[in-house]
């Protein structure tokens, strides 16, 4: 059995049980701090989070949107030992040197084109593309739908928007959130919610 402990039980993780479902993962659970949640796709809610020390024989992925609590859960899973999936949607285009770090998940129809590495715990959501020479820093979420040209440079745990798209060699520090539909143009050095066509400082 290939089994898998999906933390986060969410419309989100639901898209990751498909994913991991889809990977070979045929024992998947997950495990939640809200009671009252009904079983995503069928699969079984074993217990709350801190319940993942139970499960050290399974694989484990954090689904859960809010990268401070991804970074802060996924610490504490590698600090037990836990071992960490990268699941990888069989529609996504994945550039055979890309690199992508283990905890990440990029979804159906992403793109992830040549010499781009994302690091850990990220989100390549449905539908993103990340072309040539990308680096994505650790927990950052490209959400549906959100391009990087090429030789785009994301910091931790920042947030691209549905839809938004940013230009060639543009850079993004730690921190961002880049509203839904912005268009990136210049780089962002001060960390913040930026908006807009251009993207500008949300006020
Ligand atoms: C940018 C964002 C985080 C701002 O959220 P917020 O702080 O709650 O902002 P508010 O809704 O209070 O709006 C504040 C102002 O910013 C404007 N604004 C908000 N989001 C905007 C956007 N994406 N583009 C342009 N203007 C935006 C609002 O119109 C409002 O302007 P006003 O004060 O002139 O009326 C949010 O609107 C957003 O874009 N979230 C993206 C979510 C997403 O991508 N989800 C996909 C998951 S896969």
């Amino acid at each position: 059995m290939n089994s898998l402990i999906i933390i986060g039980a969410s419309g989100h993780g639901k898209v990751v049980a498909d994913i991991a479902r889809l990977n070979g993962y045929d024992d998947i659970a997950f495990l939640d701090d809200a009671p009252s949640l009904v079983k995503p796709l069928g699969y079984p809610i074993l217990g709350k989070v801190s319940a993942f020390l139970e499960h050290l024989d399974s694989d484990f992925i954090v689904a859960i949107g809010n990268s401070d609590a991804r970074r802060r859960i996924q610490n504490e899973l590698n600090g037990a030992g836990a071992e960490l999936a990268t699941l990888i949607h069989p529609s996504a285009v994945v550039a055979h040197d890309a690199v992508i770090c283990p905890g990440s998940v990029v979804m159906a129809t992403a793109v992830l084109n040549p010499s781009s590495r994302v690091g850990t715990g990220c989100i390549i959501n449905t539908g993103a593309t990340v072309d040539h020479d990308c680096l994505i820093g650790d927990f950052v979420h490209v959400s549906v739908g959100a391009h990087l040209a090429g030789a785009v440079s994301i910091g931790d745990a920042t947030w691209i928007g549905i839809g938004a798209s940013v230009s060639n060699n543009i850079s993004i520090c730690s921190g961002c959130m880049i509203g839904a539909g912005a268009v990136v143009i210049r780089d962002i050095d001060k960390p913040g919610t930026y908006v807009g066509v251009p993207a500008h400082l949300q006020s």
